[in-house]
């Protein structure tokens, strides 16, 4: 077989025919099988994804050739994720370091921030939160966006935030970016932010494990949220408005749980913006809106009985 692939062009094509006739799962970064296989065979070969189409026909050294075909393996039979096994995704248009104690980036909120969250956000945050922060895409993202503002990267797991160290270190935005690890809020008492940004766990449990074994490689802390997804997503609305100064915002991702969140919690207002690439259940909460809905999350989590700790 090594013999028979030669060049950059041949392990694309075999890699995308192997993921098609294993039916592989799709949805953590990519829309089609040929998308994730150029970015597994470029990105392991340390070359640019946008690589022009002339060096598809460059031969490989017999060493390339085994660890794609190693990776090729991995991919398909143990259906370990492309990103994981490069060690790599993109995000708002830049690389960040992931592997299996974060999420793989794929949030829509990187469309919201590359056009500064307009027209929700009314004045350029001083400071701003990354809140659940995983590898950290999201805040450092949005300290890129703003050049000027000061971010902090939270997240409960000391894993995740040892990678989202990394990639703050590596965007060179160490002067103004730290990470703290925290259950929500609790590491962060007393600050104020312009604008606090959050893709938390909101996944129901029994939607967790019916999900393809890809989604499995991901770390449960990431997806889960209680039988119906709502436990952080309730827990955020009704802590957040002591943390949003007056003109800030509140970026919320719920994903598919969003039908749940309005059934549940009537009260809450705010904007659910549309995509241009995709991806929806994003819901953006000026002050008002959170003081609104603060007391309503919290008299439901008090019924509910829920706890951070699920
Ligand atoms: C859906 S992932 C999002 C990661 C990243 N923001 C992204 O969009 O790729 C949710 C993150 O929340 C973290 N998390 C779960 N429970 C938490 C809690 N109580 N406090 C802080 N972080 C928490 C998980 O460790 C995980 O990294």
């Amino acid at each position: 077989m090594t013999d028979e692939l030669q060049s950059i062009c041949d392990f694309i094509r075999y890699a995308t025919s192997r993921a098609n006739c294993a039916k592989v799962a799709l949805g953590q970064g990519f829309d089609s099988t040929l998308d994730e296989a150029c970015f597994l065979v470029l990105r392991s070969l340390h070359l640019p994804p946008d690589m022009p189409p002339a060096y598809a026909a460059a031969q490989l050294t017999s060493a390339e050739r085994a660890l794609l075909l190693e990776r090729i393996e991995q991919r398909v039979e143990q259906c370990i994720p492309t990103a994981y096994l490069v060690g790599e995704a993109w995000f708002a248009g830049a690389p960040y370091r992931v592997g299996p104690a974060v999420l793989i980036p794929r949030s829509p909120i990187a469309e919201l921030i590359q056009s500064s969250f307009q027209p929700w956000l009314h004045s350029e945050p001083a400071r701003i939160l990354d809140l659940c922060c995983g590898s950290g895409c999201i805040g450092i993202a949005a300290a890129h966006q703003f050049a000027d503002a000061e971010v902090d990267l939270v997240d409960i797991s000391a894993e995740a935030l040892a990678i989202a160290a990394h990639n703050v270190d590596e965007h060179g935005v160490v002067h103004r970016a730290r990470c703290v690890e925290s259950d929500l809020y609790a590491g962060v008492q007393g600050q104020r932010y312009g604008l606090i940004v959050s893709n938390p766990p909101y996944v129901p449990n029994a939607e967790v494990d019916a999900l393809p074994a890809e989604f499995q490689h991901e770390p449960g802390l990431a997806l889960r949220s209680g039988d119906d997804g709502l436990d952080l997503p309730l827990l955020i609305l009704a802590q957040s408005s002591a943390f949003l100064t007056d003109d800030g915002l509140l970026v919320l991702e719920v994903g598919a749980t969003a039908d749940a969140l309005l059934d549940a919690l009537p009260e809450l207002g705010g904007h659910w913006p549309e995509f241009e690439h995709g991806g929806d259940g994003v819901v953006m909460l000026s002050a008002d809106d959170l003081l609104a809905v603060a007391e309503p999350a919290a008299e439901l989590l008090r019924q509910r009985g829920a706890s951070n700790g699920r």
